[in-house]
């Protein structure tokens, strides 16, 4: 079953935590949350106490997007304030490794990123994280539009799963809408983040039965 992961980088932050409620009724099946530090990536959004402030509106699986620079300073703070997964960026770190390995002492659950000209991560890597983040547009920005050079990606990264019979999660993130979610689907992908289609449909939940059923 594919599950979809609302980015709240499109929510009404002035109200984020109806927001939260809202698509947590509607049937998401987790929450994307872009952190983002002006470094790493041209936007910043928030930190900790943001996450601690609207872990409280929803049992539900909060995957925390780290966009930031040396994940490695801030992974117990994040998850302290209530992340379920931490998703960094192999680009922003000297070792990934050593941020996996910080992830995993946590307790939560272990994703790593890659932007859209990264390659496929090394099998040394791909063997000890329960998710693979493929990013579909240049990370910074929601509602942008999807990179199809990204399907193959995807394909790709589902054959070396299942060749080396790993068993990380694929998620994309990215430009996902009602026409493209059956293609990336197809490609490989478990979780569709999907921030802009989400936030602006009219009908949350018809939405995202959509995007599942691709
Ligand atoms: C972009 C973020 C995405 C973004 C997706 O850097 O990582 O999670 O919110 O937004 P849409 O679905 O609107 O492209
Ligand atoms: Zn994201």
């Amino acid at each position: 079953m594919i599950k979809i992961y609302p980015s709240i980088l499109s929510a009404d932050f002035s109200k984020l935590g109806e927001e939260i409620r809202e698509i947590d009724n509607a049937g998401a099946d987790g929450v994307h949350i872009d952190v983002m530090d002006g470094v790493f990536v041209p936007n910043i959004t928030f930190g900790m106490p943001v996450v601690k402030a609207i872990r409280k509106c929803s049992r539900l699986f909060y995957d925390v997007h780290l966009m930031i620079e040396k994940p490695e300073r801030y992974i117990q703070a994040f998850a302290d304030a209530g992340a379920d997964g931490i998703t960094f960026h192999i680009e922003s770190t000297d070792s990934p490794e050593c941020v996996i390995d910080l992830i995993h002492e946590t307790g939560k659950k272990v994703g790593i990123s890659i932007k859209p000209n990264t390659p496929i991560p090394s099998m040394d890597l791909l063997k000890e994280v329960d998710l693979v983040l493929v990013m579909s547009v240049e990370p910074g920005f929601g509602g942008q539009k999807y990179l199809e050079a990204m399907n193959r990606k995807i394909e790709d990264l589902a054959r070396v799963r299942y060749e080396h019979d790993l068993k990380f999660e694929i998620e994309v993130d990215g430009g996902i809408n009602l026409e493209n979610a059956s293609v990336v689907t197809k490609c490989g992908a478990d979780i569709l983040v999907a921030g802009k289609t989400v936030f602006e449909a009219e009908d949350k939940k018809e939405c995202m039965s959509r995007l599942r059923e691709g």
